[in-house]
């Protein structure tokens, strides 16, 4: 497939098609938090204080955005942004702290707490717009797509109610046990909040949106159909209509993927759990992403190597698979070792390739 662009016919990138199943020349591959702590520009240039102030600085953004996709040659940058970025910028008050994540200072518990939930308008977003129009006319140089993402509305909730990062989940999964009506409306409020965001992202340019249900696995199947799955489903809908692919991911979700697979998204995001052919059955066949376990990137290239070349294995050759870690790069990850990864992915590769 190509595109007009400025006059010129351009090739559509392989990581996009790879998302829509179709042959490419490589596997495509890049990895979830490639932008970020473990490269020692991103270090040098972020400096103190929280992420969030970084985030406002569309220049600095931009720059952390384009970093991976200059030393690894990845096929696709991933917007430097968070999954708090929208809550945030209605005034919730959301902070990110360094080492432990983000932290809220009045959490959601109340009806009364759904006005500190006010609609985002694009006013409040400008920032990360103004890094999106930055980072893609940068990006047009060497085709490389720009990824666009948000937080799922159950995980960008998990954090609202809980206040904190949490291991148990126990006061959200409180809330929609107990109160169902009141989860619901903070529900609703993040589909409208969420669609917004991935709207503006996709109109200022972004090729692809990653949706990260990050904590889904720790629901039961029938709490992700009855308090995650129909959230997701909204947002995807609400995006329906855009020319992009869409990938779903979340961690430790092996038991929920069939569920996850009929959320309406293009590609589905595998975690390390489950190997690449038995999730790619779970989700019925279509596009997947993933799936190296970050933890095998922490030992040197020749182990990475070999935890790379498993992962391919388990791929095969069907099209539609795009490389990426299991969740995100470790920040004590040596750089050096992902080159690597990326080499043998578009050298050994397979996966749709003609
Ligand atoms: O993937 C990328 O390179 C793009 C940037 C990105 C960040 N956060 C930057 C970031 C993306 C895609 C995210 C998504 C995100 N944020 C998720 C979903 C992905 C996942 O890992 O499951 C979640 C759950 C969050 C919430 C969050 N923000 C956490 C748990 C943390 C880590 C806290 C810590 O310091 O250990 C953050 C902060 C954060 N977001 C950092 C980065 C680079 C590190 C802190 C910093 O540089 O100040």
């Amino acid at each position: 497939m190509e595109a007009q662009t400025k006059g010129y016919l351009v090739a559509e990138p392989v990581f996009l098609r790879a998302c829509r199943g179709e042959s490419v020349e490589h596997v495509p591959v890049w990895f979830m938090r490639q932008a970020g702590r473990s490269l020692p520009e991103y270090r040098a240039l972020r400096g103190t204080g929280s992420i969030l102030d970084a985030l406002a600085d569309p220049d600095l953004a931009c720059e952390v955005t384009l970093q991976p996709v200059r030393r690894y040659g990845v096929d696709a940058a991933i917007l430097f942004s968070d999954i708090v970025v929208p809550a945030h910028s209605v005034g919730f008050g959301v902070d990110v702290v360094p080492g432990r994540g983000p932290v809220i200072a009045q959490p959601f518990r109340s009806a009364g707490d759904l006005e500190r939930l006010r609609e985002l308008t694009l006013e409040d977003i400008r920032h990360v717009t103004d890094t999106v129009d930055k980072a893609v006319l940068a990006l047009a140089e060497t085709n490389t797509p720009l990824i666009g993402f948000a937080g799922a509305p159950f995980t960008v909730a998990s954090y609202l109610v809980e206040g904190a990062p949490t291991r148990t989940f126990g006061i959200i999964k409180g809330l929609m046990h107990s109160d169902p009506a009141l989860y619901h409306s903070l529900m609703d409020r993040l589909v409208q909040m969420t669609i917004t965001f991935l709207r503006a992202q996709v109109d200022h340019g972004a090729r692809a949106l990653q949706l990260f249900d990050s904590w889904a696995g720790s629901l039961t199947r029938d709490e992700y159909v009855r308090f995650a799955l129909p959230a997701t489903k909204q947002v995807l809908a609400g995006i329906a209509d855009l020319d992009v692919p869409t990938i779903l991911f979340g961690v430790g979700t092996g038991e929920i993927l069939d569920l996850m697979a009929t959320a309406g998204t293009n590609v589905m995001g595998i975690d390390w759990h489950v190997d690449l052919d038995e999730g790619r059955r779970r989700v019925g066949g279509g596009p997947v992403q993933g799936n190296l376990d970050p933890a095998r990137c922490l030992n040197g290239a020749e182990l990475a190597i070999t935890a790379t070349r498993e992962v391919l294995a388990k791929a095969g050759t069907q099209p539609g698979h795009i490389f990426n870690l299991g969740h995100g790069v470790l920040p004590e990850t040596d750089p050096e070792v992902l080159t690597q990864v990326v080499r043998v992915v578009h050298d050994e590769g397979k996966a749709g390739v003609r």
